[in-house]
């Protein structure tokens, strides 16, 4: 069965094909990075808009690189939440009004789910059941997931969520939007960067929120009021310094996000950890927890890079698992509402 897959949660408009015997054929993007830049974050009504604008275009595209028409098509995935309402909405009633004229099935996907889900797009997918670090803009949770649908909440943070965290420290260094990678970058012009690992001091130090808390929550909040402590302390910052409080912030961060990854491995007795989410792209991340669930021998996946943040061949995907578990029966009402506030917990075995 092919499926068709939109995402129009947030600032990325995507659009896939995906193939439940042939995998993912085709998968197209713009990101609106640009144009939210100018604003320092988000602006909700002009990423509606230009959903609007992008969303057929991107459709021919992927059935142009799949070599496939609309009646090929056997159902459509779209994100129905959570995120922007107005952004949602662009995919839902696009992907609705489509499927009615074509009078194929629906499958209205949790953009979280498709985020867990998106390594299993990779060659080599884990099996379930595994433990999942879900670190992106909006979320920092560990799950349990036993199958499609089957998500134990293990760990939550208690204020930001880590991309959020890094968003804000790197506003407080004046760097621009998206801060997560603007960030990682600064902090590789870091000294600390440069010395041997076990001689590496950083002169500046921050707190390892809820490191040996004994659960598997986070807390990020407190990390970007002592970066701004720290940077008020010593003004006028210079560029070095400014490189070294980012390496301090993404040790700090990443730090945490490992030890309590290793922790619900252990309290679960699994031994297959997934990352995904916009965070899970920070190579400083994938170093530690490469290097920790060595030395457990416990197995560690990631969606690439392209596939960390938000796309829409993680939705695709997952609407065809759901499909599948259905089978074959989406829905087919054509109604639509979005669901901009949706807990991950609520979802269902299709
Ligand atoms: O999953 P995503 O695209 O969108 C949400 O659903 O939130 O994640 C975006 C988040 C942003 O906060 C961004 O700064 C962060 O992921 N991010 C990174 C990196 N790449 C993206 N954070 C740290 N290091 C990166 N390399
Ligand atoms: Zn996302």
């Amino acid at each position: 069965m092919l499926i068709l897959g939109v995402e129009s949660s947030c600032d990325e408009t995507g659009l896939a094909l995906y193939d439940t015997e042939h995998g993912l054929l085709a998968h197209a993007l713009h990101s609106q990075v640009e144009m939210h830049a100018e604003y320092g974050g988000v602006v909700p009504e002009l990423a509606s808009r230009d959903h609007i604008r992008r969303v057929l275009p991107l459709t021919e595209r992927v059935l142009n690189d799949a070599n496939k028409t609309l009646q090929d098509i056997d159902a459509i995935a779209y994100t129905q939440g959570p995120g922007l309402s107005g952004a949602l909405l662009v995919g839902t009633s696009f992907a609705e009004s489509l499927a009615f004229s074509l009078q194929i099935p629906t499958i209205n996907v949790h953009h979280l789910e498709g985020h867990l889900l998106a390594p299993l797009l990779e060659d080599n997918p884990p099996a379930f059941p595994f433990v999942a670090l879900l670190v992106s803009g909006g979320h920092s949770q560990l799950m349990r997931v036993d199958g499609i649908g089957e998500y134990t909440l293990l760990g939550d943070t208690l204020d930001d969520a880590a991309g959020e965290a890094f968003d804000k420290t790197a506003k407080l260094l004046g760097l621009g939007y998206p801060g997560g990678p603007a960030l990682a970058k600064l902090a590789e012009h870091s000294h600390s960067n440069h010395t041997h690992s076990t001689e590496r001091k950083s002169p500046f130090k921050l707190p390892r929120p809820l490191l040996n808390s004994g659960d598997l929550n986070f807390s990020f909040s407190g990390l970007k009021t002592a970066v701004l402590t720290l940077s008020n302390k010593h003004q006028p910052l210079d560029e070095i310094s400014k490189a070294d409080i980012a390496w301090e912030f993404q040790e700090a961060v990443t730090e945490v996000l490992t030890a309590k990854c290793m922790n619900a491995l252990r309290e679960t007795g699994l031994d297959n950890l997934v990352v995904s989410g916009g965070v899970g792209a920070n190579a400083k991340l994938r170093e530690k927890l490469n290097a920790a669930t060595k030395r457990k021998l416990c197995k560690v996946s990631y969606p690439r890079l392209a596939f960390c943040t938000d796309n829409g061949a993680m939705i695709a995907f997952a609407g065809a698992m759901r499909l599948k578990a259905m089978h074959g029966k989406g829905n087919q009402s054509y109604g639509f509402s979005v669901r901009p506030r949706w807990d991950l917990a609520e979802l269902q075995k299709p």
